[in-house]
């Protein structure tokens, strides 16, 4: 299998000297999909950010075979699409269209192209009847799926989504389960809410005070009650069971 993630050795450190990854070294495969689980302020965040090149620190990254580093990083954030924690951050256009279009504008693509891919993304998150609303009028859910259109519009080979349960109610999560457990891509989730994390992930890492604590099979890691109790988290009810998500 290829190698969509590889991180080798990396650590960092905030400005104000916060120590947010120590030696991190994990390897992610290509359509795997992955769940970042720990406390709040374990280093999920961060290590997203650091994926992306946005938390330059020590040790190595490599993305589809590409080393994070600022040569690269223009190609790197059209391979791997992130949503933040807040997807407010992530829309800032006039219009819906606008902002799932200013990916592949900035690709190069044509506004044929462009309108063709603005399309499916919106059809993809059920918003394509949506294209024209100002997205601060959305509401969180639909806030949570614009960003997530805004991010398929430029057909990334990874999608990193920042805790995109938060905020949103059951019937809306089990919808965003079901938007990414059909999505083809690799997916990397952070997230704190074990049920969540369940339902979607083949595979969990568990992190905590910037170290990997865990890492392997998703259920096995999110049903060993002792590891669960120790870090914090609560275990999931029942994996196929999406209605106490
Ligand atoms: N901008 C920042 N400046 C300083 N410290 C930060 C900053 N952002 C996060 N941290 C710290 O880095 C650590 C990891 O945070 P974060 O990656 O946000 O964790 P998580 O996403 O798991 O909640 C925490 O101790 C947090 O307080
Ligand atoms: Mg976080």
């Amino acid at each position: 299998m290829a190698k969509a993630i590889e991180i080798k050795r990396f650590s960092y450190k905030y400005p104000d000297g916060t120590i947010a990854l120590s030696d991190i070294n994990l390897s992610i495969e290509e359509k795997q999909k992955v769940v970042l689980i720990g406390p709040n302020g374990a280093g999920k965040s961060t290590l997203m950010l650091a994926m992306a090149g946005f938390a330059k620190g020590e040790g190595e990254i490599i993305v589809n075979g590409l080393k994070v580093e600022k040569k690269n990083l223009k190609k790197i954030r059209t391979v791997i699409g992130c949503c933040f924690e807040n997807p407010d951050d992530q829309l800032f256009m006039p219009t819906l269209f606008d902002d799932v279009a200013f990916g592949p504008l900035n690709m190069g693509f044509n506004t044929e192209q462009v309108k063709i891919r603005v399309a499916q993304a919106l059809r993809t998150v059920g918003m394509e009847a949506m294209a024209e609303k100002a997205p601060h009028h959305l509401s969180a859910g639909q806030k949570r799926a614009a960003a997530i259109a805004t991010v398929l519009s430029m057909s990334p080979d990874i999608i990193a989504l920042d805790e995109p349960d938060g905020s949103l109610d059951p019937r809306n999560r089990e919808k965003l389960v079901a938007l990414l457990k059909n999505l083809p891509q690799t997916l990397i989730i952070a997230t704190c809410n074990m049920n969540f994390a369940a339902a979607i992930g083949d595979r969990a890492v568990l992190v905590d005070k910037g170290r990997i604590i865990a890492d392997g099979e998703a259920k096995e890691i999110m049903f060993d009650t002792k590891l669960m109790a120790e870090y914090g988290l609560e275990m999931p009810a029942m994996v196929n069971d999406t209605s106490e998500l």
